[in-house]
């Protein structure tokens, strides 16, 4: 298998970037070792060494990317540094930086009112930048036959198992949020640690030729978990846990606040993939009660909404695992299994797609497409192994107990 390296970070790179004095917890997954004792394993560095100091292995012929003149056309988003002038200072590109808007899309994708919520962006400010990222960024209308070409274009991820695959139409989707559901035990989270390495294979062999940035609630990441994994695809394990950066979020504010490093991060090098794992835990514990259920239910509102911006702006995967409760309403009569993934509508609509993970024989688990904008309520089987999630084999099914 390809093992030969090439560096993905983005060469359209501002190459000044807002300093940022605040200790960064983002680390790669080398350097936690999944212990709940070890604490936000703060590294004194800036996102920019971080990004520095890693890159991408997948494939390729080891060339410079700098001798490929032809691609000189830009691929990706732009950096927000080409809307200075105008009554736009440096000062402000910064302090849009800091709230993690670092593109050109950023600032045409997110909303007026919120622009103006950011320190030193008045009315007018926000005024002057949207009107010059919408010359830059394409916001009219399309034909479908053009939509049809790009969305064919579209990458998507390996889950590891040609059938989970097959089920998806190709795998997890870039560009769009995919929401694993189910109860304890039933491989949401190896399906994650499946991904962050499937992410950052060639597109060839089903991957996202970029990095992993794994947002961890619930301290079930387990680096050693990528070891197998890695050598399963055929990658090198440390340039793997390199390649996955690591977060440990400790309440719902943090979880949020993560997000915006997670764009600085993404504006300087090539990432493919996000995973929120699980997105509402922090919210379980930091809200209670009916009283704080609106509260929580807008910071939820602003977390997807951050989330899909992403997916939009950088064309990442974004996959988050959700928690389920026994269903007590109505469809508990008709339905002999009455789960529903937690969270209410925000969760519901903001996730483009959503899978029912369900526990099935000895290693074997079930995904159900829950809903989907294409995909039908079908279901197929998978298995859980040393190396990640796969095809279901006649051993996985006595793996363990029933
Ligand atoms: N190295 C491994 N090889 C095979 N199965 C594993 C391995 N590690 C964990 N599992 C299985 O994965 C399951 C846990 O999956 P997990 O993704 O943590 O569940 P969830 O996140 O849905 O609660 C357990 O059944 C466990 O036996
Ligand atoms: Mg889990």
């Amino acid at each position: 298998m390809t093992q030969e390296a090439i560096d993905l970070s983005v060469d359209s790179q501002p190459t000044e970037q807002a300093h940022l004095d605040d200790d960064i917890s983002v680390t790669d997954a080398s350097m936690s070792n999944g212990d709940n004792t070890t604490n936000a394993t703060s590294i004194n560095n800036n996102v920019q060494e971080y990004t520095e100091n890693s890159s991408v292995h997948g494939h390729g012929n080891g060339h410079d990317e700098m001798e490929d003149d032809e691609d000189e056309g830009q691929i990706g988003p732009s950096p927000i540094d080409v809307l200075i002038g105008n009554g736009i200072s440096k000062k402000d590109i910064e302090k849009l930086q800091e709230s993690g808007l670092c593109t050109v899309e950023s600032i045409a994708y997110t909303p007026k009112k919120i622009l103006t919520t950011i320190k030193g962006i008045s009315d007018l400010k926000a005024d002057k930048l949207i009107s010059e990222a919408s010359k830059i960024v394409p916001l009219g209308f399309t034909t479908a036959t053009e939509f049809h070409q790009r969305r064919s274009e579209l990458i998507t991820l390996t889950t590891g198992s040609k059938q989970l695959d097959t089920l998806l139409g190709g795998g997890i989707e870039t560009g769009a949020i995919t929401e694993i559901f189910g109860e304890f035990r039933t491989g949401k989270s190896q399906l994650c640690h499946t991904l962050a390495v499937t992410a950052q294979l060639p597109v060839e062999m089903g991957g996202g030729e970029g990095k992993c940035l794994f947002i961890d609630t619930e301290s079930t990441f387990r680096p050693v978990r990528i070891v197998p994994i890695a050598r399963r695809f055929g990658l090198n394990e440390n340039e793997a846990m390199e390649n996955i950066a690591y977060a440990r979020a400790y309440n719902a504010d943090h979880q949020l606040q993560l997000l915006n490093q997670a764009a600085q991060m993404m504006a300087q090098s090539r990432f493919s993939l996000l995973i929120v794992d699980s997105i509402m835990a922090l919210y379980r514990t930091d809200y209670s009660g009916r009283g704080e259920l609106s509260a929580r239910q807008m910071h939820v509102a602003k977390f997807m909404r951050t989330l899909q911006r992403l997916a939009d702006e950088f064309g990442i995967a974004v996959v988050i695992t959700n928690q389920v409760v026994a269903q007590v309403d109505g469809g508990a009569m008709f339905n002999p299994d009455p789960k529903k993934p937690i969270g209410g509508n925000i969760i519901a609509h903001a996730s483009t797609t959503r899978l029912y993970f369900k526990k099935g024989k000895g290693a074997n688990r079930i995904c159900k497409i829950y809903d989907s904008p294409c995909l039908a309520e079908t279901d197929c089987v998978f298995a859980i192994g040393q190396g990640g999630i796969m095809d279901p084999t006649d051993e996985s099914e006595n793996y363990e107990d029933e």
